[in-house]
This record gives C-alpha cells, structure tokens and sequence, in this order.
C-alpha cells in the first residue's frame, strides 16, 4: 500500500509517500481502508523533531493520526464491526496511509449525512475542541472568548460553547471576521490591542476564554479577569505553569463515544466543520506547507483514497 512515510527530521520535503506492506490486523483489531485523513500543526513539529525528547520518531516514520475511512477486514475476536462499515478515527502517526489497523473499540461510525473530509477531523480538532469546551464549562448566557476561532481546533470549540448557550466571541485575522460572523460568533481581530477590542464587545465581562493559538491569549484572559480554571489552553504549556490554568486537549477526549456525540451534531447541522481544501496524497509536502502559514480556515485534509473508487462509495 501508499503510505507517507519520512527518514529523518526536517521540512517538509523529508515526506515521502513510500510502498510499504499492508498492516495485518491483530484478532481484536480491524483493517480500515482510509478515504481521508486530516493534518494537524503537532504533527509539524513531530517532524521537525521539535518534539524529539518527549515524542521520538522512528524512521521510517509514519504520520497522521485522525481519518475516515471503511472496514475491510475484522479480527476473529471482533463481534460487533462489519466490512463495510464506515467509521471515523485516531490512528497515531498511520492514517496518512491506505489501510490501517486500529482496535475495533477504537472507532466510531461515521454518520451517512457527514462528508468523509469532515469525519476526518472529528478524532483530532474536534476531540480537542470538546475537551477544552468541557474543561471551562459554559453556561447558557455566559460569555466565552475562543482564540483562533476560524482555526481547526477553535471553529469546533466556537460551535461547541454555543451550542451549549454561551455568547461566543471568536478571534481571527481580518480575512475571516466575516466568516466568524457567519457561524454565529461575535467576531474580534486579534494583534495588538485585542484586550481592548474584547472588553468593547463584553462590557459585562467574560467568564471563560478557550485559547487554541497562545502567543499571549491566556495573558489576555488573565487580564480580563476570567478565574484560572476557566482557562483553557492547548497550545501554550508555559502558561498553564504560570497561570495554574486547564491545558486540556485530545487526550482528555480520546474516546468513541465523544468522537460519535461530535460526528452526530455535524451529521445533523448543529456544527459546521470548514474543510477548504483536500490534498491528493502525493501531495502531502503541499498540503503541510499550507498548514504551517497558521492562516488556514478550518481544516486540511489528504484525500487518500482515489477520487475514481471514493466517488463510488455508497
Ligand atoms: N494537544 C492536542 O491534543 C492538540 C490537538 C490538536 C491541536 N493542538 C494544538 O492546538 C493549536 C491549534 O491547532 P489548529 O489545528 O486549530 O491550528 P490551525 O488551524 O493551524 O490555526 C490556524 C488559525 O490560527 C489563526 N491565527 C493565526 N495567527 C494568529 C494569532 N497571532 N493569534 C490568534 N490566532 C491566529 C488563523 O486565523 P487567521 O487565518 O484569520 O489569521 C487561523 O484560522 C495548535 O497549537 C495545535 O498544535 C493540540
């Protein structure tokens, strides 16, 4: 099978999609053939080896951790998955490949009503997003700032705290205000004078503030007065040392369950997931260099299945 596969650190003309053996699923695994599989900023960083000493590589190493995909092959010890069956989930450093191997609780179905692109995501952003939604709590008619909110992780949170009643106000650079606005969002550039600009919009104050970018959001929330343990982050470690504030992220989320309650809510309308651009798998090197400007709306994603046999899937 294809398979992006990369031999040592560096940018991303280290990536290769190599032809490499099929995994062979264990008796409670399944064998998955992958449609999509979604790119998320940590993996840059894997494979720059900014993360060598907590997150080694192993060359050849693979990548990719969220996708969807269908089942088409089952463990003699796995009773309630079927070929056929398609599924969405987290596969770490793998799903940038045509099949995988994942244990059969480890997947969620994917609802006939939501894109293969979208389901794609749902492991990874929106797993992170739920679980820093569920880490501040909002309440209905409460304020919530989301940082990045027209970003991967902050367009689920955004739409996660309003779903659940909150007033959301989103940040973002002036080419996506509009689009904030569109998904219901108090729109607020971010750049210097941002505290200003949030207490324009919140003169009642703000009782939560989800930051998914760092470079000084947590300092803002502060500023503004929202208590430490309605602080999220997960993009900046230092200030949750600092500030005491949650640093929850996918791994607080990383269960079925919550990948079907999200994959549900998108299927139904209640969340749009923005996926502006899928990448054909050869070009995985473009699809990263799009990524790393940190200016993408939404998501990117690796068509990894061929257009001809996806179009064919019912
Ligand atoms: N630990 C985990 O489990 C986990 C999982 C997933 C992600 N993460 C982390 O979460 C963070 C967000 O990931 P993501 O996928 O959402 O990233 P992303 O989609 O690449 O974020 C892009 C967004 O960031 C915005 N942005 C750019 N510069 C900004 C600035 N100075 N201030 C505020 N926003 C700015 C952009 O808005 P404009 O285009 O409008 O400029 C764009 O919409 C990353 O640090 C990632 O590593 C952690």
């Amino acid at each position: 099978m294809k398979a992006v596969r990369f031999d040592r650190y560096g940018g991303p003309e280290v990536l290769r999609v190599a032809e490499v053996p099929r995994p062979a699923p264990r008796p409670d695994q399944v064998l998955v053939e992958v449609v999509s599989a979604a790119l998320n900023p940590g993996e840059i960083g894997i494979r720059e080896g900014v993360f060598a000493r907590i997150w080694p590589a192993r060359f050849p190493e693979g990548q990719g951790n969220d996708f969807s995909g269908v089942v088409t092959e089952v463990g003699a010890e796995v009773g309630d998955v079927t070929p056929g069956q398609h599924v969405l989930g987290f596969a770490p450093r793998a799903a940038q490949a045509e099949f995988v191997a994942v244990d059969a609780t480890a997947l969620a179905p994917k609802p006939s009503g939501l894109g293969w692109d979208e389901a794609a995501t749902v492991a990874g952003a929106g797993a992170t997003a739920w679980a820093a939604v569920a880490a501040v709590d909002p309440r209905p008619g409460e304020t919530v700032v989301v940082s990045a909110a027209a970003g991967g992780v902050g367009s689920f949170a955004a739409q996660l705290a309003a779903w659940r009643g909150a007033r959301v106000i989103g940040t973002a650079g002036d080419g996506n205000l509009e689009f904030l606005a569109s998904l219901g969002m108090t729109p607020v550039r971010y750049g210097p004078g941002l505290l200003d600009r949030i207490r324009e919009v919140a003169p009642a104050g703000v009782d939560a503030y989800i930051d998914t970018f760092g470079a000084g959001n947590v300092d803002t929330a502060v500023a503004l007065g929202v208590p430490p343990h309605r602080i999220n982050t997960n993009a900046d470690g230092q200030a949750v040392r600092r500030y005491g504030v949650r640093g929850d992220a996918q791994e607080q989320a990383n269960t079925p369950r919550i990948w079907a309650e999200l994959a549900t809510l998108a299927a139904q309308g209640h969340l749009t997931i923005p996926n502006t651009r899928g990448y054909p798998l050869g070009e995985v090197a473009a699809a990263y260099r799009d990524l790393a400007t940190r200016h993408v709306r939404g998501k990117r994603v690796l068509h990894v299945m061929a257009p001809g046999r996806r179009a064919g899937l019912v």
